[in-house]
Order: structure tokens, then C-alpha cells, then sequence
């Protein structure tokens, strides 16, 4: 799938595992210059492999992190095994892996979302294109048994996480004159061509864009979880807010996802103790089924896409049909 990204730098919170690195995937496939950011770094090694297409995520063999640093890119940690030979099951050149990177940090700390953004922009030759966050947790708790901490921890990721990486991304988000027709021309696929004839003109404010990955949750509200959906509803009136603020420089959306197949849901399937199933919740869709999570990437890279250049401060349910049912 093409959304007009190559050479787009694109930030991901949360981009080392579920919707966030499938989001990571597509872009990077679509020729981006694409920073994952979470706080695991072993985590981070695999979806680095992962995304880049390793035929063992698991297995492949990574340096880790260097002493004294937070980042490394999959062309350092996939290129060799130590004795200098290529992994073999890697399927990237070394340049197409060298446009994925992994960074250290945890989006409640100001000063590592500040070292992310500035990381990400140096390697994106000091500019940043698109900011995806996708860093969120869920916790299923009703009201009469959520203490202060499970409060604190849920809104310092959804709420305060999405804000601080929206603030270290800002400045490196505001146009800086340059030109992008010599890479629309260039390679001339349909979006590119799109965003060219649709936008205000290349290297506007309609090419830099924010993400944010809410939920329905945050729309219509849901059993059992009312700080996470209280959580996401700011996360829905941030976009708007920002959308309001930043225009005409910055375009700002918000995706809400119903449930997604992502290692998430998983841990909130174990935590409700066989309560239900996987297959018990997608009966409450109109689609019958919950989402994969490229399903949700693919809507994340349409509206990051340049070609849609005309969409700020909307509101996205991605829920098959689930919203729709009031
Ligand atoms: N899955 C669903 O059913 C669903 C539905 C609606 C909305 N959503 C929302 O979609 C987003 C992604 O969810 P997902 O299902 O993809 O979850 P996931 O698979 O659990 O991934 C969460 C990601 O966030 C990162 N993260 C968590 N806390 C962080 C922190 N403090 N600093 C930096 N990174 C952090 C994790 O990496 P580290 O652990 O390494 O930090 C991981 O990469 C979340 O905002 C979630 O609320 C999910």
C-alpha cells in the first residue's frame, strides 16, 4: 500500500509493539524514515526485526543497545552477528534499515520525550513529519476500587505521555521552507501525485501531522474501565484543542480504535481470568469480529498520508461499526 511517506520522518510512541508497530511497518515500507520509542529495549530489538520482515523476530541477533546510548537502527542491530556476517533472514539493504530506528524512553518523563524527539529529528536531517501516539495502557477497574496510583498511571501514559511527546515534537514539526516536489515527481505514485495537486503546496503545513490513538472508549464510554475512558476522552479533546492551535501548521487527528488484536488485549484477556474471549467480544460488533492491528495502521498512514491534506481535528472511530450503534 502506498500513502505518499517515503522520506516522511515519522515518530511512533509506542511503536515497538501492537497497533503502534504495525503502523511502524507500513509506514517504513512505504520508504519513511520511521523512530519506534517504548521503554523496553528488548522489546524494542524485536520489532525492529519484526518490522524489518526478520523470518525470526526472536531469534535474531542484536548487539543491544550500545553503552551510553538510547537508540540504535535496525541496520546496526540487524547487519551482522558480531563476526561481521549479514543475517541472512534479514531482507532489507542496509539502507532501507538504517531508515528504522529504535529509541529508549518513556513518554511520562519530559526530558526522554525531549531526547526522542531530538534523536528522531537528527536522523530525519533536523525535521519531523509526522508524530504517531500509539504509548497507552489499559486497566479494567470500576470506579469503587481505583486507588490514586491507578489513576496516575493510566493518565500519565494516555493523557500526559501523548501531551509531552506532542511538546518535544512541536518545534521540530514547523515548516522550514524546504521543498518535497523533487520526491513526488520522482518516484510519481498515485498519493504522492494527490498530495501534490491537493495541498496548499509542497512542504506546507498540510504535510506535518499528529496521531493520536484514542479509543472508542473515549467517544461513547465502556464497561468496567471509567479512568481509561475518561483517559481517551482527553485524548479526543487534546486533538481538537491542538487541531485549533496548531493550524494552519500542523495537522492533528485522532484515531479510535474499538478492540485490536494486540498483545493489549491479550494481557486484559488474562486479567479478566477467562471472563470472556476473544471471539465473545468481536460477537458485539456489527462486523462480528474485533480488528487486526493493520487494519488500524492502514487508517493511521491515510490520514498521516500528504494526500489528506485537508483533515484536521477529526475524530476517526476505526470500531467496526460499534459507535454506530449509539
Ligand atoms: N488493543 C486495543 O484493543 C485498543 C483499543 C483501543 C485503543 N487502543 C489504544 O491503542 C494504543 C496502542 O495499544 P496497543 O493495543 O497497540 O498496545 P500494546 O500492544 O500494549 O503496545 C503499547 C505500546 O506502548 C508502549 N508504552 C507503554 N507505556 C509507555 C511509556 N510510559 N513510555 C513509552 N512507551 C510506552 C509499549 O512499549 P514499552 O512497554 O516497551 O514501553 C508498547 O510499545 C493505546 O493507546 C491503546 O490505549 C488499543
Amino acid at each position: 500500500m502506498e500513502y505518499g511517506c517515503r522520506d516522511k520522518v515519522v515518530v511512533i510512541s509506542g511503536g515497538t509493539s501492537g497497533i503502534g508497530l504495525a503502523a511502524a511497518r507500513a509506514f517504513w515500507r512505504d520508504g519513511a524514515i520511521v523512530s519506534i520509542v517504548g521503554r523496553d529495549s528488548a522489546k524494542g530489538m524485536k520489532a525492529l526485526a519484526a518490522i524489518a520482515g526478520c523470518k525470526d523476530p526472536e531469534a535474531a541477533v542484536f548487539p543491544g543497545l550500545p553503552e551510553g546510548t538510547d537508540t540504535l537502527s535496525a541496520a546496526e542491530g540487524l547487519a551482522g552477528d558480531g563476526s561481521g556476517t549479514r543475517d541472512s533472514s534479514v531482507p532489507g539493504t542496509t539502507e532501507e534499515l538504517a531508515r528504522l530506528r529504535y529509541i529508549r524512553a518513556d513518554v511520562t518523563k519530559p526530558a526522554d520525550c525531549r531526547m526522542a524527539a531530538a534523536i528522531a529529528a537528527y536522523y530525519g536531517k533536523d525535521r519531523i513529519d509526522i508524530l504517531v501516539n500509539s504509548a497507552g495502557m489499559y486497566q479494567e477497574k470500576r470506579i469503587e476500587n481505583i486507588s490514586v496510583a491507578d489513576y496516575n498511571r493510566i493518565m500519565d501514559v494516555n493523557v500526559k505521555g501523548t501531551l509531552l511527546m506532542i511538546q518535544a515534537c512541536q518545534p521540530y514539526m514547523l515548516p522550514h521552507g524546504e521543498t518535497e516536489t523533487g520526491a513526488a515527481e520522482e518516484t510519481g505514485s498515485a498519493a504522492e501525485e494527490m498530495a501534490v495537486a491537493g495541498s496548499a503546496g509542497p512542504g506546507t503545513a498540510q504535510d506535518r501531522c499528529i496521531v493520536n490513538i484514542a479509543s472508542d472508549a473515549g467517544i461513547g464510554g465502556n464497561y468496567g474501565c471509567p479512568v481509561y475512558c475518561a483517559s481517551k476522552g482527553a485524548v479526543v479533546s487534546l486533538t481538537k484543542a491542538l487541531a485549533l492551535d496548531f493550524a494552519p501548521d500542523i495537522r492533528v487527528n485522532c484515531i479510535c480504535p474499538g478492540d485490536v488484536d494486540t498483545p493489549l488485549l491479550t494481557a486484559q484477556l488474562a486479567a479478566a481470568k477467562g471472563g470472556y474471549t476473544k471471539e465473545e467480544m468481536g460477537d458485539g460488533y456489527p462486523l462480528g469480529r474485533i480488528a487486526a492491528a493493520e487494519e488500524v495502521a492502514h487508517v493511521i498512514c491515510s490520514v498521516a498520508s500528504p494526500a489528506n491534506s485537508f483533515m484536521t481535528g477529526a475524530v476517526v472511530p476505526v470500531d467496526g461499526g460499534l459507535t454506530a450503534m449509539g
